[in-house]
């Protein structure tokens, strides 16, 4: 369980770029960053209006002088002091990703990065060698994926209590978009222009998190071939799309389904997965997180609740409300920026044996999610064909 106890020597000395007073998650970075005191908060760059971001900044407790007009000045501000920044998450849109993240790196500033994290898979690979080389961590928010029953149904999946995976059912849809976007303000302008999202609108902003997860509780199946359908209700999204169905192919036999959308009118169901098995299913929804449906064949159906004692190690270990105290979407990021910070630690004091073992969202997580994208926009463009996962 975690309960707030210190589990590296100090506070990492942490700044951000975006997440400024209107960004959407700047606020679940911050929730999740600070809450077991592994990261303080020092400086940032929050916002495109350099004025909205000192004051945004200085209202947070960021001293002044280290609220800085973009995040060159910050490098810049950061590099002179002795007690600079050491690790900077990027809460901006797609598009500035790569450019900020390797501007960091290259200034020996660890990264967390959001999702997609780049636009392709070239990217990726670059900034993952020169992460390499640097000696430093690149992590990347996939937020639900720090919740203790996603990490039930692994360790269930490991323990081959539901047998062999046959069927991969997953959904993230809501109706945000079911209208035009006269009038839509900037979060829905940069999504759906190529330019400043990449060449993927649900996709790359809903679908990365179900193919995430998917691969923290499936680590031992990799998708063979996938066929992507998308489309743009919305014609002047196009060529992004508003709606993706995704079919897929797994090394296992196993086959994959999964629904995108942000079209599905009074829709507020948001992400659901189940994953079944010969024996048994499991199926896990962020509308219930704390409710885990294990479906064995002939027998009642059960609901797993977190925090019992009745559940695997790994799931009580990422536990932090304990049982009857609702755990959510925040103590799931937290977890998250918790396990980064473990590993920039880990990876400061040159311990490659504490990092083999340990899982968090690191840049090849990162770099899967793109992966993908890149899968499903060939297959989709080329009239939704099936294709060989590259
Ligand atoms: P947003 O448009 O609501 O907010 C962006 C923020 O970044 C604003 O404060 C803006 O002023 C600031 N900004 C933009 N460009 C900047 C720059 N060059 N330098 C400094 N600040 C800059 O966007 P939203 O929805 O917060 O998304 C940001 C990123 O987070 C995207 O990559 C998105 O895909 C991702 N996201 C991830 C979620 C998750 O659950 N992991 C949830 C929502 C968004």
């Amino acid at each position: 369980m975690i309960n707030g106890e210190r589990t590296i020597a100090r506070p990492l000395r942490w700044g951000m770029v975006g997440g400024g007073r209107t960004g959407q998650v700047g606020y679940k970075h911050r929730t999740g960053a600070q809450r077991d005191g592994t990261y303080q908060l020092v400086c940032g760059a929050f916002d495109l209006d350099a004025e909205r971001g000192r004051d945004f900044g200085t209202r947070l407790g960021v001293a002044g002088d280290r609220c800085y007009a973009d995040y060159k000045a910050l490098i810049a501000g950061e590099k002179a002091r002795e007690d600079g920044v050491e690790v900077v998450s990027i809460a901006t849109p797609n598009f500035t990703h790569y450019e900020i993240t390797k501007a960091c790196l290259e200034a020996g500033l660890n990264v967390i990065c959001e999702k997609p994290l780049f636009f392709t898979v070239a990217e990726c690979e670059e900034v993952e060698r020169l992460a390499a080389e640097k000696g430093l961590i690149v992590g990347v928010t996939y937020g639900f994926t720090g919740h203790p029953l996603v990490h039930q149904m692994a360790a269930m999946v490991r323990n081959g209590m539901l047998g062999e995976i046959r069927i991969v059912d997953m959904q993230y849809t809501h109706g945000f978009n079911a209208g035009d976007d006269v009038g839509a303000g900037e979060a829905v302008k940069w999504r759906t222009n190529p330019k400043t999202a990449g060449p993927t609108f649900v996709l790359g902003d809903i679908g990365t998190h179900l193919y995430y997860l998917s691969e923290v509780v499936l680590p031992h199946m990799k998708v063979e071939k996938l066929l992507c359908d998308r489309k743009a209700f919305i014609p002047t999204r196009a060529p992004l799309e508003d709606h993706a169905t995704v079919l897929m192919h797994y090394d296992n036999g196993a086959r994959g389904r999964l629904w995108v959308s942000s079209v599905n009118a009074g829709n507020m169901g948001s992400q659901r997965y189940r994953f079944v098995g010969s024996k048994a299913s499991v199926e896990w929804s962020d509308s219930h997180p704390d409710q885990l449906f294990y479906d064995v064949q002939d027998e009642p159906n059960r609901i797993l609740h977190h925090g019992m004692p009745y559940l695997e190690e790994e799931s009580l270990a990422a536990d932090r409300m304990g049982a009857l105290h609702t755990e959510g979407l925040g103590d799931s990021w937290a977890n998250i920026y918790l396990w980064i910070a473990q590993a920039i630690d880990a990876k400061t004091r040159g311990d490659e044996a504490f990092l083999k073992t340990h899982h968090y969202p690191d840049i090849k997580a990162g770099t899967e999610g793109v992966r993908w994208l890149e899968n499903c926009v060939r297959s989709a463009d080329a009239g939704a064909v099936w294709v060989d996962f590259k």
